[in-house]
């Protein structure tokens, strides 16, 4: 056991405290953020007259060191040998240059540095799953251009309502995507404050240049209160929030799919490379990946619990409890990472049956409001108007037909309103043409809708964040 602490202590620490004290199982993937804060720091030092140029150079060379061997797999985690990452750099450092290694913890604490690096590893996690939103709603998009004319039901209580389009439907998923993207950018917004420089809780003796190490790592500034530096895990739970929210979403979209992908339904083709077969029943195309992503959204749900659970009855400043939000942390942000990847993929190469569904949504009286709104037309109140096309409705079940199918003789033997274009009125491209008002399926208004989303698309959020100060 190398550890960092031990002056104190005449006895060994009982192994299985050890153990269970440990977390370089999984802090170990801190490690080029660990290197990124320890570099900065020692730069600030030197620069400050703390460190000789000597030492940082020195330093500055073992860490770059450190850091190629370990990813080249020249130099092993031991993670029986290590506490957690922070010791396992800082004792190799000192194997490999001796005395200045040692120099490289001045004027910080352990707690700066895990909160340093969370920081940096989950600001990086917050623009690689922004990435992953934007491709996914590029391949939204593209679906949304080229489907402005094809129809499908669309449905309230999971009946038939109203004909809408796909590239409605698509456009209703593009928001909630957009809207996660833009979360994304809040946070990375708030979060993006260095705590180094904080000390163990009430900072440090040395004169520090806190501004300049923020500055370094492309924060905005340093953090302002030492204790808050140290205790804060605030953004992590944004994070992970937002993360519940993304995959809230994604789950939304996989029930639909698969709810389209059934024998009853049959609106989609899921691609062979996306879909899992049966060991026992040979004619089974199971969409596994939509299940599995409507699945794991549990887990990612959990993680947030969890952490809000951990951090609410914590004392400032740190405590060795919040050492539990990596393991969560880490395994929601891989999740969401692997199922946003996976459903974009499966999205992407998802074929539509477009006859199905525009049959679909002809049934079920999706153009009864239509109908209604044919005779509002005619100088009749839409509540009486309302009532007629019900009466229409029920003549249509006893008879096992569709409004659009009967004749004008049974339309007027209901109301002499109707008037030959009553079968214009109620065909499906003019039921979903009409409907023109913002925000609505008539597809000169998606074409219009759809620009707006091609301009947003060309914007750089995060990166425009990353350069803003
Ligand atoms: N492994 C610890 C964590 O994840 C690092 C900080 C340890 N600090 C301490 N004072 N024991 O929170």
């Amino acid at each position: 056991m190398a550890q960092l602490w031990g002056g104190r202590f005449t006895k060994e620490t009982d192994q299985m405290v050890y153990d269970f004290n440990a977390s370089i199982g999984f802090d170990k993937r801190l490690i080029s953020q660990d290197i990124q804060g320890s570099t900065a720091h020692v730069i600030m030092l030197a620069k400050q007259g703390i460190l000789t140029d000597t030492e940082k150079t020195s330093i500055l060379e073992g860490l770059k060191g450190i850091l190629e061997d370990v990813k080249s797999g020249r130099l092993e985690i031991d993670e029986k040998k290590y506490e957690d990452i922070h010791s396992f750099v800082e004792a190799n450092l000192i194997d490999r240059i001796g005395e200045a290694g040692k120099k490289l913890h001045t004027g910080r604490s352990r707690n700066d540095q895990v909160a340093l690096d969370m920081r940096l590893y989950t600001r990086l996690q917050v623009t690689e799953t922004d990435e992953l939103l934007k491709e996914l709603l590029e391949v939204i998009l593209t679906t949304m251009e080229e489907n402005t004319e094809t129809y499908m039901p669309g449905f309230t209580h999971l009946q038939k309502a109203q004909p809408i389009t796909l590239s409605h439907h698509y456009g209703a998923y593009f928001e909630m995507f957009q809207r996660d993207r833009q979360r994304m950018a809040d946070i990375y917004k708030r979060m993006n404050y260095c705590p180094l420089g904080a000390g163990a809780l009430a900072g440090t003796t040395y004169p520090l240049d806190r501004d300049y190490s923020a500055e370094l790592l492309g924060f905005y500034g340093p953090t302002l209160n030492s204790m808050d530096s140290v205790a804060d895990r605030d953004y992590l739970i944004e994070f992970l929030s937002a993360l519940a929210t993304v995959m809230m979403h994604l789950s939304r979209f996989s029930e639909e799919i698969i709810i389209w992908n059934s024998n009853e339904y049959q609106f989609v083709e899921i691609d062979d490379a996306y879909s899992t077969g049966s060991s026992i029943m040979p004619q089974k195309k199971n969409p596994d990946i939509a299940e599995l992503v409507r699945g794991k959204t549990g887990r990612v749900y959990g993680a947030l619990m969890s952490l809000l659970t951990t951090m609410k009855g914590l004392p400032l400043a740190y405590n060795k409890d919040m050492q539990e939000d990596k393991e969560v942390a880490f395994d929601a942000m891989d999740t969401v990472k692997d199922c946003l990847t996976l459903f974009t993929g499966m999205l992407k190469t998802m074929k539509f049956k477009k006859g199905r569904m525009a049959t679909s949504a002809m049934n079920g009286f999706t153009n009864a409001t239509d109908a209604a709104d044919y005779l509002v037309g005619k100088g009749v109140p839409f509540r009486d108007a309302h009532g007629i096309i019900g009466r229409l409705v029920l003549y249509c079940i006893e008879k096992n037909t569709s409004i659009d199918a009967l004749s004008l003789e049974e339309l007027r033997s209901i109301s002499d309103k109707f008037e030959e274009d009553i079968f214009d009125a109620v065909s499906l491209k003019t039921c979903v043409e009409k409907r023109l008002t913002v925000g609505a399926p008539g597809p000169e208004a998606m074409r219009q809708v759809i620009e707006k989303h091609k301009q947003y698309l060309k914007e750089d959020t995060i990166g425009n964040l990353m350069r803003s100060k």
